[in-house]
């Protein structure tokens, strides 16, 4: 069946209408929808400019969950980095919804992941329609983004040359690998660790050098890290039949070291809640790729990324360390560039994990923290863990910090833990919480309501500006106080100087 050939016309309209105003350009909602035919997204390779038409008759389709939006940068030959949100409030972020996306083909020649999104989305599209009650509750409770393609360039050139070779298309049009291209935060962090300062989180504060210019569909893409609170994602890529957790760099420097992070429980857990629910990946007696690859298999389907090799400047480390978000790399197959007589057998293999991933954005607690004077919503408060499981007292040493609306999520897998907020100003408040397993369901809520340590000056933006009441000798005071100070520039100056030191 053709594509979008109701929008033909219009086409050029739409084009125009992005090349305008840049980026985040929502698409007018269509109010034909119950007239338009249900879509079968044939199984073969997009091209760069069909990707925008699928989107656009998915969103024709499915006009109240679905918004198209274009990135802040298009690629280094112009092409817009197309993507597409599902939420029931499309273009807003709702309280305690937690914001998901998957990301593919940022190395242009590993194809699999593009065509994989572009049938995910006509198939969240369709079952929502279908009232399937999975789907409609993960909408209901998520707000998901899908970007199909970071490197139309590379795809282009991989495509045009026989989508056969092993490197020709990886890297952007200005032959950059954009999988080592983000801020190296690690070495940042690791520097942290030697200092002991246990600070591991919101980093780009820190980042005074770049070891390259940061190119375009990179800084799209951190401009998105920056810009939605995401609570969980995945890169997709191929070369190999893996899913891929954190830390990506190995802190010795070693090509090959298994690389902890504080969240390495969690971490394990989300890359087996793919590969698990993938009908091949987890399988111990399939076989490696090239001749005598390691089949991964044998181990769950999983490994730590520098445990395998070693990567500075990727992505995975970089949502991990700059933003609240949990991103695992996952790699969906031998063959970079599969046969479009393929796409039908992977979308089978891929379907359930791809959505049994999405609902780990569930796991652990979530909730709010405001002021217990006022109600106020606090965002910017430092949300620390410690795990006190069978008897532990493990400092998790990796915090995130509520956003905007003072809302926060804690991926976390079952045990028994405490909560603890911390803020400038206020007295900081622990729960003791039991996290259950409970597949596909919401987070659950802990709440904190914060008291001011006294009454304060405000400042006109609202930060208390006496820090006097300090017990210095307290810890999580300083900790409070350290990381509070880092993280108040860190949007405005630090994001900055990362993007336009070019
Ligand atoms: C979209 O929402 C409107 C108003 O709630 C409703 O009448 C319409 O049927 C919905 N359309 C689709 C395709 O769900
Ligand atoms: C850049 O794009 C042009 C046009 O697609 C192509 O001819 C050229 O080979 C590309 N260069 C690289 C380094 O990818
Ligand atoms: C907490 O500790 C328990 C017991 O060791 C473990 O099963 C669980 O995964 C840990 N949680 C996290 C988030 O590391
Ligand atoms: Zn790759």
């Amino acid at each position: 069946m053709p594509f979008g050939w109701q929008y033909l016309g219009r086409w050029s309209f739409i084009t125009a209408l992005v090349v305008v105003c840049g980026a985040l350009v929502v698409f007018p909602a269509e109010t034909r929808a119950k007239t338009v035919p249900a879509r079968i997204i044939e199984f073969r390779h997009h091209s760069n400019e069909e990707i925008p038409r699928i989107l656009a008759s998915i969103h024709e389709r499915c006009p109240n969950i679905t918004r198209i939006y274009t990135l802040s940068e298009s690629s280094v030959r112009g092409i817009p980095l197309y993507a597409i949100e599902f939420s029931t409030t499309p273009g807003y972020h709702q309280l305690y919804h937690p914001e998901f996306k998957y990301i593919a083909n940022m190395h242009g020649n590993e194809v699999l992941g593009r065509e994989l999104l572009l049938h995910l989305a006509n198939y969240l599209c369709e079952q929502f329609l279908a009232r399937d009650p999975e789907i409609q509750q993960l909408i209901e409770l998520t707000r998901v983004h899908l970007l199909p393609s970071m490197n139309p360039d590379g795809w282009k050139v991989s495509t045009e040359t026989g989508g056969k070779d092993y490197l020709i298309g990886r890297n952007n049009n200005n032959s950059v690998d954009l999988n080592r291209n983000f801020p190296d935060l690690n070495r940042i962090m690791f520097s942290n660790e030697e200092a002991h300062v246990s600070h591991n989180n919101h980093l780009l504060e820190q980042v005074d050098r770049l070891k390259e210019p940061i190119q375009p569909e990179t800084k799209a893409v951190i401009r998105l890290i920056m810009q939605v609170p995401f609570v969980l994602s995945a890169n997709l890529h191929g070369g190999d039949l893996v899913a891929n957790y954190p830390y990506d760099a190995s802190r010795s420097g070693a090509r090959t070291e298994y690389t902890k992070s504080p969240d390495d429980q969690t971490f394990r857990h989300l890359a087996l809640a793919y590969s698990t629910h993938h009908k091949n990946m987890a399988n111990p007696r399939r076989h490696g790729c090239g001749h005598d690859g390691y089949n991964f298999g044998k181990q769950g389907g999983i490994t730590n990324g520098a445990a395998w090799y070693s990567v500075q400047g990727g992505m995975q480390d970089f949502n991990y360390l700059s933003s609240n978000d949990f991103e695992i790399t996952l790699e969906l197959g031998c063959d970079k560039y599969p046969e479009a007589s393929a796409l039908q057998d992977e979308w089978d293999n891929n379907k359930d994990a791809l959505i049994h991933f999405m609902w780990q954005a569930h796991i652990g607690v979530k909730g709010h923290v405001r002021d217990a004077v006022t109600g106020q919503p606090l965002p910017h408060t430092v949300i620390h863990v410690k795990n006190i499981t069978a008897g532990h007292d493990d400092d998790i040493q990796h915090d995130v910090t509520s956003v905007h609306g003072g809302d926060f999520w804690r991926l976390l897998t079952p045990g028994q833990y405490i909560i603890s907020a911390y803020r400038d100003g206020y007295h900081a408040m622990s729960h003791r919480v039991n996290v259950y397993d409970r597949p596909h369901h919401e987070a659950q809520r802990v709440d904190f309501h914060l008291r001011p340590l006294q009454p304060t000056m405000q400042s006109p933006n609202g930060n208390s500006i006496t820090d006097t009441e300090y017990d210095e000798t307290d810890d999580e005071m300083m900790r409070n106080h350290i990381v509070n100070n880092l993280r108040k520039k860190w949007l405005f100056r630090a994001y900055n100087r990362a993007i336009s030191t070019n």
